[in-house]
């Protein structure tokens, strides 16, 4: 009788302990997927992300991190992010031609004349509708993120766009871009991120053009004679998500999540101006490079043959949305 009691009190310990092992919930799964390396300005912030979420989530979300494109290049993680194998992603804003072509704005040479003017914009009531443009296909901008400006390095000096002509160099998958490089004689290449270091390693490309800290984190300046500090176009990104998923996620996490990635993306926008600068300074140190600044009279030079690119996106972009850009350069 006393056994029988036991075994039963025993079975019933066993069932209550079995039902609360499965009334835990698993965290969901934040897989973030993007194509830079750790030290760079995207890097930090999903380094921040993942750090905030653990600290404010902790057991209700676990965000793990793909960088160095380990996962997916940025051609196909706009796909992934769709599919539902990754969850995050921040391409840069010239890779979202197949969801939206407004976003071409960004690629316009010439066209900002400072980070604030970026910024500016941005936030602006026409910047945030453009976040808004790859929701049709079911993608939603949760933010936009700085890199900063373009410069270009060559295996030969560039002082002026008659320099450029001739030679090949490696851009996003953007048809502005394309534009641009083909207003200077110069010939565009459509090419992965993953491939560049090799493309001008191997001198199969004369030349590429990047912010300071892509060139530095992924040393293109080693096997770059020179660079040219144009500040002539701008590498921003956008941090986007499904929209299913993100409707998905639960009522009370959702809005934390993005309070966490407003707070990570503003550490990031901040590591991207130092950058800006200490990447260039280190480049210029290691003396593997030669940088080129160049005369008010050589840039006006640039201007004067890439600015008619606008032109011929005008028509696709939205004269209203050019001149809200233009207007931005305004304080
Ligand atoms: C990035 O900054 O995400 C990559 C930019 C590039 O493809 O050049």
């Amino acid at each position: 009788m006393i056994i029988k009691q036991s075994l039963l009190t025993l079975t019933t310990v066993a069932v209550l302990a079995l039902g609360s092992v499965s009334a835990v919930a698993e965290p969901i799964i934040l897989k973030f997927s993007h194509v830079v390396a750790e030290n760079t300005p995207k890097g930090q912030m999903a380094i921040k992300f993942k750090a905030l979420v653990d600290e404010k989530l902790k057991g209700k979300v676990d965000v793990k991190l793909y960088p160095n494109g380990q996962l997916f290049s940025d051609k196909k993680v706009l796909e992934a992010l769709l599919l539902g194998d990754v969850h995050l992603a921040s391409p840069s804003l010239s890779k979202f031609k197949k969801y939206t072509k407004k976003l071409q704005i960004f690629d316009l040479p010439f066209l900002f004349q400072d980070m604030g003017a970026v910024e500016r914009f941005q936030q602006s009531e026409a910047g945030q509708g453009l976040l808004k443009t790859v929701s049709k296909k079911g993608l939603l901008g949760l933010g936009y993120m700085h890199n900063g400006m373009k410069q270009i390095s060559a295996s030969k000096p560039l002082h002026t766009p008659a320099d450029a002509k001739g030679l090949k160099f490696r851009i996003m998958s953007s048809d502005v871009l394309a534009a641009q490089f083909e207003a200077v004689g110069a010939t565009p290449l459509k090419k992965p991120y993953s491939e560049v270091f090799t493309l001008l390693q191997t001198k199969a490309i004369d030349g590429q053009e990047n912010t300071w800290s892509n060139i530095y984190s992924k040393k293109f300046y080693e096997v770059q004679e020179y660079i040219t500090s144009s500040d002539h176009g701008l590498l921003d990104y956008m941090v986007v998500t499904s929209a299913k998923f993100w409707k998905g996620l639960p009522d009370d996490v959702r809005p934390i999540l993005k309070r966490l990635l407003d707070e990570a993306i503003a550490h990031g926008n901040k590591v991207a101006a130092e950058k800006s600068k200490s990447d260039k300074q280190a480049i210029i140190d290691s003396k593997r490079s030669k940088v080129i600044e160049l005369s008010d009279k050589e840039r006006q030079q640039w201007v004067d043959m890439m600015k008619p690119v606008w032109k011929q996106f005008e028509a696709i972009v939205g004269k209203e949305l050019l001149d809200a850009a233009i207007a931005s350069n305004k304080k």
